[in-house]
């Protein structure tokens, strides 16, 4: 089979590099890629960037079955385009994906299928979200209700700092995605990532995982899009994992089917686990995580490109999802200045090799007119590795990581850490 996996970051190039280990492929194309999908052998970039594009080239190839990696082509609406033309895709579609791309449909969503998260109000105008935060107090979660890459969400610790998110979002700030706005009830408690496929009816988890939001060590400085990554997730204990599968997922995928959205694609919940073991969900994404994906990609034994191909056709009840028992870890290096404008152009350098536990997925990595690997975006690698224990898989790969270099690297030496404290 050819497939095309549709993105340019670290979760596409470890989609693909495992994708491309299946014994039923043939060949493997990212569309646009990085450096790193570029250098990977077996898979070949593609440098296409528009909906037509893809479409075009599935049809020409021919591709037998098409990955989509990140939001916006879903809500750009690439999964209905693609069924159009009578191409096999796996991904939501744009109807389906507004449970990641508007967080007032996906909170109302919620509201009418008894799904637990938090409690909320939504705004399009300032002066009524002023009052609103005034009556609750802080701490409080203020959300732009469209997709923000990331920056839409200000944990406000305070009511000044409540204040100024507002008005910074309804300044325009985010475009279209700050016109209307979520404000949320904060919420305690450790997070996890719990990711599904579904192809409309039937449900298979994925292993679950943790990410590492903050920029710095300790769950401090500012929201990022993750700064690592780590599988399986102790806090997602069997009983827990049976809880969210009743209250969260399957209600999700029933609910959107009977109200004549049918769910199709990877499933993201974002849950907040109370130490009293409540789950709320914080959010929906309809794509896998980034970085959670790395080290999950790193787990999994099972021929991704059989289960995906199951999935498009329906069949998802057939398929048992096989794990390697190990953990995984994945440690996000990032550019100067990230998360703000990142600085690019700086000259990567890698002096050791991966083996077989571990690997170096890219991100924002570009090969410059000299021939350099050289930084082109605010996360640049994620280094990945396994262990036996979450303890080796992480001193695994900051070994790993220990080899690359270059200015203005930033990176947590933490991850892991609450999973390592127990
Ligand atoms: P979201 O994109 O909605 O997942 O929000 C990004 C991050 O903001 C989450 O991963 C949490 O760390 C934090 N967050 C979102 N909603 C809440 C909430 N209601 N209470 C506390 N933290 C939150
Ligand atoms: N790592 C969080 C996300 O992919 O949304």
């Amino acid at each position: 089979m050819k497939i095309l996996v549709i993105g340019s970051g670290g979760r596409e190039h470890a989609l693909a590099w495992r994708l491309v280990q299946s014994k039923k492929v043939s060949r493997v194309y990212v569309a646009p890629g990085n450096a790193g999908t570029k250098r990977e052998e077996g898979l070949y970039n593609v440098d296409l960037n528009s909906v037509d594009e893809w479409v075009r080239f599935a049809k020409e190839e021919p591709i037998d079955l098409t990955v989509v990696g990140p939001e916006a082509p879903l809500s750009q609406g690439v999964v209905d385009a693609f069924r159009n033309a009578g191409l096999a895709i796996f991904g939501p579609t744009q109807l389906a994906s507004q449970l990641e791309a508007s967080k007032d449909f996906a909170k109302a969503f919620m509201m009418r299928h008894s799904i637990p998260t938090a409690a909320y109000a939504t705004f399009e105008e300032a002066a009524l979200a002023h009052q609103y935060i005034d009556q609750q107090g802080a701490p409080i979660v203020i959300k732009a209700d469209g997709l923000a890459a990331g920056k839409g969400v200000v944990v406000a610790m305070s009511l000044d700092e409540a204040h100024q998110a507002i008005d910074h979002m309804f300044s325009g700030a985010l475009g279209g995605a700050g016109h209307r706005v979520v404000i949320e009830e904060f919420l305690e408690g450790e997070e996890a990532s719990f990711i599904v496929l579904s192809d409309g009816e039937n449900v298979c988890p994925l292993a679950t995982s943790q990410d590492h939001k903050r920029l710095l060590d300790g769950d401090l400085g500012p929201n990022t899009g993750g700064m690592g990554a780590y599988s399986p997730a102790p806090v997602v204990t069997p009983m827990l994992h049976a809880k969210i599968m009743r209250e969260v997922i399957m209600p999700t995928i029933r609910g959107m089917k009977a109200e004549g959205n049918t769910y199709t694609g990877f499933l993201y919940a974002g849950l907040m686990i109370s130490p009293n073991g409540d789950i709320k969900t914080l959010e929906f994404n309809c794509r896998m995580g980034d970085p959670e994906t790395q080290p999950i990609m790193m787990r999994l034994k099972s021929d991704l490109v059989e289960v995906l191909d199951l999935a498009v056709k329906g069949r998802l009840d057939q398929v048992h999802l096989e794990w390697d028992r190990r953990s995984a870890v994945g440690v996000v290096m990032a550019a100067y200045n990230y998360p703000n404008t990142p600085r690019t152009g700086d000259v990567i350098v890698d002096q050791g090799v991966s083996d077989l536990d571990s690997h170096v997925f890219h991100a924002g990595t570009a090969i410059d007119d000299k021939g350099q690997l050289v930084t082109r975006g605010g996360r640049v690698l994620c280094v990945t590795a396994l262990g036996d224990t979450l303890r080796v898989a992480a001193n695994k790969a900051y070994q790993r990581l220990a080899d690359i270099q270059f200015d203005g690297q930033q990176y947590r030496r933490d991850i892991g850490w609450r999973a390592l404290k127990n």
